[in-house]
């Protein structure tokens, strides 16, 4: 009953055929598994372009798609679930400034490579920075820090480099943080807040797909890869986690979301806290 209210209610039909197609191009593409139940949540997204194109039906986009290339890109960016937070899973953070920081000054390492993989707005990003540059004992401000940030979305990642976020979003962070690596805007910009140049340049964001080539250097010291992993298939993500080992040098870190358990699917890493992997071969 509650999927005939829903199906009355949309202005344009939407078929199963409709969801197939389109789940099948976003599955072979970007690895994305779309499940029965996010039919409606499927249709939601993908409408909206349908009405920025005046298109009227699911059969005409999918044509449209197939004859413009650059229509590509928007399928994609309307299909991906971009929700992320400054310091989310926060001992992932503390674990960086506490515990791996350390770690590397013990060993004489005054250089570090890392990857924030599906790095959405950049919020994990400059998360990940502020606790390199300003959250630990270790103090790093001579050491040569490189952090890559992608992901497939390019809207997302506009919004990454520009590295202005609302005070809203800013709010979360400790005032001693904020002062520290956030401008305040002031006219049009008020009720915003700039990452501070010192911060964005030690990171440098491009779009990468995972299920793609990757230009990304290996032998990392980690890797962030949080709430990615849970829209691909077991196959897909056991072939992602070799490919990560590939990258992270022996002794590396990868960082996962709350519900993901690479433990299950691979061999390379080893779980060594909450969520928290290590390269063992
Ligand atoms: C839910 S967000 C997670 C953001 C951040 N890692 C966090 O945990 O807060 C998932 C991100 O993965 C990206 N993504 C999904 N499939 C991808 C793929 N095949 N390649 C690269 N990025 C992908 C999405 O565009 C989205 O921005």
């Amino acid at each position: 009953m509650a999927e005939q209210l829903v199906s009355m209610e949309r202005d344009v039909p939407f078929t199963q055929a409709d969801f197939n197609k389109m789940r099948g191009i976003l599955y072979d593409y970007a690895g994305i598994t779309l499940a029965d139940h996010k039919r409606d949540m499927a249709y939601n997204r993908l409408v909206r372009r349908l009405r920025e194109l005046k298109l009227s039906s699911f059969s005409e986009y999918f044509s449209y798609l197939d004859q413009h290339g650059d229509e590509f890109s928007h399928f994609i960016n309307s299909m991906t679930t971009n929700l992320t937070a400054f310091f989310r899973e926060k001992h992932h953070f503390d674990f960086l400034a506490q515990e791996l920081l350390p770690e590397l000054e013990r060993s004489g390492q005054r250089k570090l490579k890392a990857w924030s993989a599906g790095c959405s707005i950049g919020e994990e990003t400059y998360s990940i920075a502020i606790a390199m540059r300003g959250m630990s004992k270790v103090d790093t401000s001579g050491w040569d820090i490189e952090l890559h940030a992608t992901d497939i979305d390019s809207k997302v990642l506009e919004t990454a480099q520009r590295g202005v976020y609302s005070l809203e979003r800013v709010k979360v962070l400790p005032d001693s943080i904020k002062r520290r690596w956030f401008l305040k805007g002031t006219g049009q910009q008020s009720g915003q807040a700039m990452v501070r140049p010192e911060l964005k340049k030690i990171v440098k964001f491009h779009q990468l797909n995972l299920m793609q080539g990757w230009n990304i250097p290996d032998s990392l010291d980690f890797v962030f890869c949080r709430n990615v992993m849970i829209y691909f298939d077991n196959e897909t993500q056991a072939r992602l986690l070799d490919r990560m080992a590939d990258v992270v040098k022996p002794g590396g870190y990868l960082f996962v979301g709350h519900s993901e358990s690479p433990f299950r699917l691979t061999k390379r890493f080893r779980l060594i806290g909450k969520t928290i992997y290590q390269r063992v071969s």
